[in-house]
């Protein structure tokens, strides 16, 4: 088909199409268009408050980490339910919450370059914001571009606690930068950073639980060394949702930081959980079933553009019989046990393999109650990684 460029009703007609949204308010469930990101609010609710309480009986805040969805509506709910804050992971992904009014934000990382530290300085005016430091050179950085912008930020120096990436390794380090942050206009020196990533998928609660013992004779042996040259740590900050069960109590950490607790995937499906604190499932990505045509076969409309699969292969929840063999980038192929077959058409809710990166795939995530749709949150920070 072509156009007459100088026709302008017609080319009126053309671009005058929208993509239409995947739902609307008050429509079915079952009516959401597909690939899209459900959100069933029952689930989701009984899991934010389930790790708030968690915190508050700990007597430490959540600071739940915004980098797991990207969704400023998420946040909030999160805040109204008593969460101190957020994390964001990049400073260019705190500008949609700042502006949703979120106002107590911790980068839990580094930011390194003056371009991102220009922003940070302009967010700090808006907004507290705290930043991870683990090199010198980058917290002097941080003062001047905060003496600049004739503001304050604070500062949390971070250790390595066994993660082996980010953070000094000793507590002769901290300290440098600790007594450079009280010091130094533009800072305030806040405490500590000490998570540890990799432990939040170790499978036994037993292991975990061992792990974070010595992350917590870590932190323990900075603190002490900074509090014997007279240093106080009001916040240490870290733990995710594998670690917070046992981290919460530790006496040390005083903000929790997790964020898939109000989600989960498959990776953290595949934890073993104490009954103490565990979550369900409240995210899935919906998908139709768009052939049938071999037997044995279905295959979705659902791929690499609105999962990722590091983490392994999604799950068909709900529906037995059904197990996905593959993932391409449009398509997902599913092996079908005999008499489990779908029919062409039929929607299926799949567990993702990793909640973060998903929702970065998508603009808006379609909340759900009690079957009908109660809303379409936008995923405002997704595609902000600088
Ligand atoms: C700095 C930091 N804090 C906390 C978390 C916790 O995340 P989650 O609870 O989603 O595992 C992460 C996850 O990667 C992280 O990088």
């Amino acid at each position: 088909m072509t156009f007459d460029v100088t026709d302008d009703a017609a080319m009126h007609a053309f671009i005058d199409i929208e993509v239409p949204p995947p739902a609307r308010v008050g429509d079915a469930a079952s009516d959401i268009d597909t690939p899209s990101l459900v959100l069933d609010l029952d689930v989701f609710d009984a899991n934010l408050a389930r790790m708030q309480a968690w915190a508050t009986k700990h007597g430490v805040g959540l600071r739940a980490h915004a980098k797991a969805h990207k969704c400023p509506e998420v946040a909030l709910r999160q805040i109204a339910l008593g969460a101190v804050g957020i994390c964001c992971q990049k400073v260019t992904e705190a500008v949609p919450f700042v502006q949703a009014g979120v106002e107590d934000i911790l980068i839990s990382n580094q930011v390194v370059g003056a371009p991102k530290l220009a922003l940070l300085a302009r967010l700090a005016s808006q907004a507290r914001m705290a930043v991870c430091v683990d090199d010198a050179g980058n917290l002097a950085d941080i003062a001047a571009a905060m003496q600049h912008a004739g503001t304050t930020i604070d500062i949390l120096v971070e250790i390595d606690v066994g993660q082996g990436r980010c953070g000094v390794p000793d507590a002769a380090g901290a300290w440098t930068l600790a007594q450079y942050a009280a010091t130094t206009p533009g800072l305030r020196f806040r405490g500590l950073q000490a998570y540890h990533g990799s432990v939040q998928h170790v499978r036994e609660p037993a292991a975990r639980a061992a792990i974070c013992r010595e992350v917590a004779a870590r932190i323990q042996a900075v603190v002490a060394h900074l509090n014997e040259r007279g240093l106080a740590c009001a916040d240490i900050s870290g733990a995710g949702t594998g670690s917070a069960q046992f981290d919460a109590g530790n006496g040390l950490y005083t903000e929790l930081q997790a964020g898939s607790y109000a989600f989960m995937d498959v990776d953290y499906g595949s934890n073993a959980w104490d009954e103490v604190l565990a979550f369900d499932v409240s995210l899935t990505l919906l998908s139709t079933v768009m052939s049938v045509a071999t037997p044995g076969r279905a295959v979705l409309d659902a791929g690499l553009k609105s999962m990722t699969i590091e983490s392994g292969l999604p799950r068909v929840l709900g529906r037995a019989g059904l197990r996905v063999a593959q993932v391409n980038d449009e398509h997902a192929v599913v092996a079908v046990e005999s008499g489990a077959a779908p029919a062409l058409g039929d929607k299926l809710a799949l567990v993702v393999p990793h909640v973060d990166p998903a929702f970065n795939l998508h603009d808006t995530v379609v909340a759900v109650r009690g079957g009908r749709v109660e809303g379409l949150w936008a995923i405002a920070a997704r595609g902000l990684s600088r």
